[in-house]
């Protein structure tokens, strides 16, 4: 394992107040965003999307890496320039999601286990030789009645600690995602004791398999209260809790945080990163950052609409989206920032 060439990526991603940007919808979640705006659900238009994003003018100001799906690290401009190429052109550090999704979890009704680990290692030395730098899994926790289990807990940690090992040995940094889903009506209280409870158990795996945590960076979610729960608290509390939860769980020695978002509103999801970083960024370890999708992009997909005619207003709207969470990482973003998003015509 080349270890100062994983801490060397994991630096450029948390650099300059940059974070990532995911755009490594599987084509099942992408067809599904794109349905619900009455975009077809086709190759090409999902080929035009992404040509949409990886030529936003200035994209590289603010965001370290991309992370790209399968069938997205494979495609190319229309001129046919490869997407990978003109991710770095851009000075962006191309990933690449190698999970396969998350399945039902045997004997454990409503919880889910994220498979991929078989044959990983072949396929992790096929992106690194098309010029991946770092990767992302995702595993996913949902609170309800009675879960998540033990059981779901502990085999979703253990499947995340053997593919970061995988991705070190292959030289590319592992974003480790452990999600806890915000859907329900649960308090943040129980978000915050879940989130506690899972990252522990991350971090015990993570030790257990020698996975470098200087080399890698943590993907969790937010300390949130569950989304139909009637007590959403504030943007402070929301940072206070998450901050907390972090500080108890996450070693110093993990260089960076990126949030996803989970369904938060583009905008509550930078206010929130922006209180972390204001109240509490002198005195944390490591650096909070975002790494989210629907949080960066939903706005200019609902522009783009499928429409060539859109794509200068949506591309100004991603940009826009990207220039606020930086500005969130450095604790100087506000809701004035927003008057000035564009809006297409
Ligand atoms: P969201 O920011 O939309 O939650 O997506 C982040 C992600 O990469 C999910 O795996």
């Amino acid at each position: 394992m080349n270890a100062q060439k994983l801490i060397d990526t994991v630096r450029t991603l948390v650099a300059d107040a940059k974070g990532l940007l995911a755009m490594d919808e599987s084509n099942p979640t992408c067809n599904k965003r794109f349905a619900k705006l009455g975009i077809p659900q086709t190759v090409e238009a999902r080929r035009a999307y992404r040509e949409l994003i990886v030529t936003t003018p200035g994209l590289g100001e603010s965001i370290s890496g991309a992370i790209l799906y399968d069938e997205t690290i494979r495609q190319q401009k229309k001129d046919g320039a490869p997407f990978i190429k003109v991710i770095e052109d851009a000075g962006i550090v191309p990933g690449i999601k190698v999970d396969v999704g998350a399945k039902d979890l045997a004997g454990h009704p409503g919880e889910k286990i994220t498979e991929g680990l078989d044959g990983l290692r072949d396929r992790l030395a096929e992106y690194s030789q098309m010029g991946a730098r770092f990767a992302k899994w995702r595993a996913v926790i949902t609170i309800g009645d009675g879960i998540p289990s033990r059981a779901c807990i502990e085999a979703n940690a253990h499947a995340l600690a053997r593919y970061a090992a995988l991705c070190q040995e292959a030289g590319l940094a592992p974003i480790v995602e452990p999600e806890v889903l915000m859907d329900g009506d649960h308090p943040l209280d129980r978000c915050s004791e879940v989130t506690e409870e899972v990252l522990r158990m991350v971090f015990n795996q993570l030790y257990t398999q020698r996975v470098k945590l200087e080399g890698m960076i943590l993907k969790p979610n937010m300390v949130l209260p569950g989304l139909t729960c009637p007590k959403q608290e504030t943007v402070d509390d929301v940072a206070d809790a998450t901050v907390r939860c972090l500080l108890r769980t996450v070693p110093a020695a993990v260089p960076g945080v990126a949030f996803l978002s989970g369904g938060q509103s583009a905008e509550l999801a930078s206010a929130r990163l922006n209180a972390m970083n204001v109240r509490f960024k002198s005195r944390l370890p490591w650096a909070l950052a975002f790494s989210f999708s629907r949080a960066i992009q939903q706005p200019a997909l609902e522009i783009w609409y499928g429409k060539e005619a859109n794509v200068v207003a949506a591309q100004q709207a991603l940009y826009h989206r990207a220039r606020c969470n930086q500005a969130a990482r450095r604790g100087e973003y506000s809701a004035a920032m927003e008057r000035t998003q564009p809006h297409a015509s």
